[in-house]
């Protein structure tokens, strides 16, 4: 890597963030109702899995993705794996999905007993490849009579895919929906990154017959910790509420629980956190938006290619991302970057490459590991002098 390119994409790093100090990847802000809204719920002694905030939190979202229901969790893990249950995924069956993403998307997979199969990923959009699912399906499955599409080399199911709409850039969805109903695979959208993103005009977690969101301390908005679950099917949601409150019956003292549910409920005090930062919502992605028109800008008239949304998509551009010529420069960037203060990191080593994980089956694997070689996640937070200055 040359050090006088490395040099100048620091200084210009640190001159759109205007400070000298450390610049992490992604920090939260928070400067609207949240302390109003926290004080609110400790006075009221709401702080834990019931409470008004929980139920706002939850109108508010569902109707700012337009989805008809939506049900908050602990954490997007929790509603992934809820998710996966809702649609009937069970123990040994196998569920596609993609080797680029994070920890949190295979694990739900495999809390529910089931096996992930890795499907490559686009170039473009960094989410899973519709051409190569497709294939994978014609190639090495068939339909038995109850309609279920199986894997020809072990006879299991393959219930559910889940794609991810990688750093916030929406992927093909509309292409990878219709394979699924092809093949009457349950699509369930791992959203975790994408609030704010749009695909041909809707809202990315709203194509599946589920998606689910994330509201880490690293995510675009957060609760803290907590998670979303969206669908249109009402049944689902009920069933999703219920089984994320421990699956009790409702009554005004009896403890009866019909089933062994999960004690995942968002609690109040989160919600009320979400509650304030949704109200901001729009704003923060209008920020992040020009800032990374910014690095679009000055990266094109570098060798360092900058990850632009995907076409007709609004990306939310969580985490800005740069591809590197090869692994040798974008170790070098890495090094020099983070020892200058500027914290930058490489995508996720890929699931498949993880021991848990490296037994799974993967089809025709050649972006993902191209793209894990050269990919560099840069600061992307909202910028706090612009948001001062309105
Ligand atoms: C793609 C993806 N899936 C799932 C998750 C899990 O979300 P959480 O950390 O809230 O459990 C995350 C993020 O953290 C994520 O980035």
């Amino acid at each position: 890597m040359n050090n006088d390119l490395c040099t100048d994409i620091i200084h210009k790093i640190r001159s759109l963030f205007r400070t000298k100090e450390y610049i992490p990847l992604h920090a939260p802000i928070f400067s609207g109702n949240e302390k109003k809204y926290l004080n609110d719920c400790i006075d009221s002694g709401y702080v834990s899995s019931v409470g008004e905030y929980v139920n706002k939190f939850e109108r508010m979202f569902g109707s700012y993705v337009k989805s008809r229901f939506a049900v908050a969790a602990v954490n997007g893990t929790a509603a992934l794996q809820v998710a996966l249950r809702l649609v009937g995924v069970g123990q040994d069956d196998e569920v596609l999905t993609q080797p680029l993403s994070f920890i949190g998307t295979a694990n739900a997979i495999s809390y529910c007993g089931a096996k992930p199969v890795f499907i490559d990923v686009e170039k473009t959009t960094l989410g899973m490849d519709p051409q190569k699912l497709q294939e994978f399906l014609k190639k090495n499955t068939y339909m038995g009579d109850d309609g279920r599409c199986y894997n020809k080399k072990n006879n299991r199911p393959i219930t559910a895919c889940v794609p991810v709409h990688i750093f916030g850039h929406p992927c093909r969805i509309d292409m990878i929906q219709a394979v699924c109903n092809d093949y009457n695979i349950a699509l369930i959208e791992d959203a975790a990154e994408s609030i704010g993103s749009i695909y041909k005009q809707k809202h990315t977690g709203t194509f599946g017959i589920v998606g689910i969101f994330s509201f880490n301390g690293n995510k675009t908005i957060t609760t803290g910790g907590g998670g979303m679950i969206v669908t249109d099917d009402e049944n689902l949601a009920k069933r999703a509420k219920h089984i994320t409150t421990t699956a009790k019956l409702p009554h005004a003292w009896e403890y009866i629980h019909d089933e062994i549910g999960f004690n995942y409920r968002m609690p109040n005090i989160n919600a009320a956190l979400g509650c304030a930062q949704l109200e901001l919502l729009d704003k923060y992605l209008a920020n992040k938006r020009k800032l990374a028109l910014s690095y679009k800008d000055y990266f094109a008239d570098t060798p360092v290619e900058f990850v632009g949304e995907p076409p007709a998509c609004r990306s939310n551009y969580w985490l800005n991302a740069v591809i590197f010529k090869d692994r040798q420069e974008r170790d070098a960037f890495l090094k020099m970057t983070n020892e200058n203060g500027v914290m930058t990191r490489p995508c996720w080593r890929l699931l498949n490459k993880l021991a848990m994980y490296s037994r799974c089956e993967t089809f025709c694997l050649e972006a993902a590991p191209w793209l894990e070689d050269r990919i560099v996640n840069i600061p992307s937070s909202v910028r706090a002098a612009e948001w001062e200055a309105g």
